[in-house]
């Protein structure tokens, strides 16, 4: 099965709560919540308190991805606001000790994911790739949404996917970045299995039948 999750990122941010239920009854697998500190990315979301609000108008997986330096202060606060997945950046400064940091977040009772930016090589997570319930793949720079998908980030995926066979054939791999209808086919292929869509589903006109349309497609 092919997890379908939405980033809210391009969503209306007037009207939070209709857009997140519009995804909902679209039906949608995860919610994706990306959260931004303006040190590790250059722009600002969201913080723990709209993800708590907005978990009263969604039973399904909150997936918080964190671009966000020295995340373990944080993470009990996403804990606390109904996060399901946390994701931390390798990049990230904080998670030099990236075995704590996943263990940190799992002791919260959480599934524990980590990003690669598309310049960091993927072989860096093999040492703790059987610690780890997601890795997310990165297929733009992190920051903004709307950007197109850097092609060279299909190896990257293909490559892990072999890498977990050995060490943990259950990994999620997740791709966040320039997804749409011309490019979920190849990043399936190489082998990813959680799909983040921001703009080509909260597209300021109807992110209910976009949600409809990317479910069926994934289905086939
Ligand atoms: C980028 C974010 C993504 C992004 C996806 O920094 O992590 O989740 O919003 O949006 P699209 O699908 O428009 O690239
Ligand atoms: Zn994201």
């Amino acid at each position: 099965m092919i997890v379908l999750s939405p980033s809210i990122l391009t969503a209306d941010f007037g009207n939070l709560q209709e857009e997140v239920e519009k995804a909902v009854r679209g039906g949608c697998d995860w919610l994706h919540l990306d959260i931004m500190d303006g040190h590790f990315v250059p722009n600002i979301t969201i913080g723990p308190m709209i993800v708590k609000a907005l978990r009263r108008y969604a039973a399904i997986p909150f997936d918080v991805h964190l671009m966000v330096e020295n995340p373990d202060g944080l993470l009990k606060l996403y804990a606390d606001a109904g996060a399901d997945i946390v994701t931390v950046h390798q990049e990230a400064s904080g998670c030099r000790h990236l075995h704590r940091t996943i263990q940190h977040i799992k002791e919260l009772g959480l599934k524990a994911g980590c990003a690669v930016n598309p310049g960091t090589p993927v072989e860096l997570l093999e040492p703790v790739l059987m610690d780890l319930d997601m890795v997310l793949i990165m297929t733009v720079n992190p920051g903004f949404g709307g950007q197109s998908f850097i092609p060279s980030t299909l190896h990257k995926i293909a490559r892990l996917r072999a890498m977990a066979e050995k060490w943990k054939p259950d990994l999620l791999i997740q791709v966040d970045g320039g997804i749409n209808a011309a490019t979920c086919e190849s990043v399936i292929q190489a082998g990813a299995n959680v799909l983040v869509v921001g703009s080509a589903i909260f597209d300021g006109v109807d992110p209910e039948g976009n949600v409809r349309k990317y479910k069926a497609l994934l289905e086939r």
